[in-house]
């Protein structure tokens, strides 16, 4: 194990970023970058040993501060969607920046996305990035002192470990949005790869993307990943839910949920023989088929073309602000939200 630090670039502002690259015995290495608390770049090796960067993303970091659409980044306070512009704690409502169509939030409006963490090495094989937000940024209740821990195993797992306190009563619900394409981020579109996700329910949404609050039976329809299916083979299927998204960008409730660390899903790409497995201690896993992905240029100046990566992104529900019923991430000032998601490589 051993873990080597360089100078990533500056920002427009002028802020130096760093990046963090861990590699194993097994010759898995991983970047992590300061802006965003970003995962940069992931090698594995391929079954003929070549190895794949199998992360779409950027080379530089003009490209995450102007061209970003959440690649490798941590999104937060509150990762996914709320809707109305606004909710309410305690009888007092926090009006929050609506940055997806004037109407709503997506990803806290970028926060944790465009901010340089401070990043340290922990031993030879974790990097901690951390930042304390001011309170009532972007209409966002609490100054939330956030942590995330990357850590690279011999077992080929990166391991992802949240932790964040609030000094208010507020709503906590981080996550990493990195856009995987296990075939390497240079071979084109992931509808080949086959994907399992152990969820039996989803949570239908509405044309903004915003859940109803019904948890909707995967059984018979296009989002029954139990058992492992090619991501494209019913991706285009004219159904409503598919058609307001524009293919997959749902959250999957994980069956079982029980706050401990479980298998949520499985991509494998039989091209390249390296496959991916996400476990969590979260109830839910937003997959998204990167429908929105439309030519912005990536790595090695290509163009990250529709679904040329897809997301899993670990979380609470989307808007579970608005929804009684989900799971409840509200945390009490000074309450400790602590969670972990493993990206496990099998080569
Ligand atoms: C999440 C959302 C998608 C999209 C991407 C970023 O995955 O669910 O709808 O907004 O982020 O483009």
């Amino acid at each position: 194990m051993s873990i080597t630090k360089d100078f990533f670039g500056k920002t427009a502002a002028g802020t130096a970023v760093e990046r963090f690259t861990i590699t194993n015995q097994n010759n898995m290495r991983v970047s992590l970058i300061t802006y965003g608390a970003s995962i940069q770049r992931i090698f594995v090796p391929d079954k003929t040993g070549t190895l794949r960067d199998v992360t779409v993303g950027f080379d530089d970091l003009e490209g995450f501060e102007n061209r970003s659409d959440y690649q490798g980044a941590i999104a937060g306070p509150y990762a996914n969607r709320i809707s109305e512009g606004a909710f309410v704690i305690d009888g007092t409502t926090y009006p929050l920046v609506k940055n997806e169509d004037g109407v709503k939030t997506l990803h806290s409006g970028g926060e944790y996305t465009h901010t340089v963490w401070q990043g340290k090495e922990s031993g030879d094989n974790a990097v901690t990035f951390s930042y304390t937000r001011p309170d009532g940024l972007n209409g966002y209740p609490g100054a939330i002192a956030a942590e995330i821990t990357y850590t690279l195993t011999e077992g080929n797992e990166l391991v992802l470990s949240y932790r964040c306190v609030s000094d208010k009563k507020t709503y906590i619900n981080p996550t990493n949005h990195t856009y995987f394409n296990l075939g390497g981020f240079d071979s084109g579109d992931i509808l080949s790869h086959k994907l399992t996700i152990h969820a039996s329910r989803f949570t239908p949404v509405n044309e903004a993307s915003i859940p109803s609050g019904e948890l909707r039976e995967v059984a018979g329809t296009p989002f029954d990943f139990r058992q492992q299916k090619p991501i494209g083979q019913d991706i285009e299927h004219p159904c409503e839910q598919l058609q307001n998204t524009g293919g997959y960008d749902h959250n999957f409730c994980i069956d079982g949920w029980n706050k401990q660390l479980r298998e949520a899903a499985v991509a494998v790409c039989e091209e390249t023989g390296i496959s991916l497995v996400v476990s969590t201690d979260l109830p839910g896993i937003q997959f998204y088929a990167g429908n929105f992905l439309k030519g912005i240029i990536g790595k090695s100046g290509l163009p990250m073309n529709r679904r040329c990566g897809f997301c899993l992104e670990t979380q609470y529900y989307p808007d579970t602000p608005h929804q009684p019923s989900f799971p409840s991430c509200l945390f009490d000032a000074g309450e400790e939200y602590r969670s972990q998601t493993v990206f496990a490589f099998r080569f």
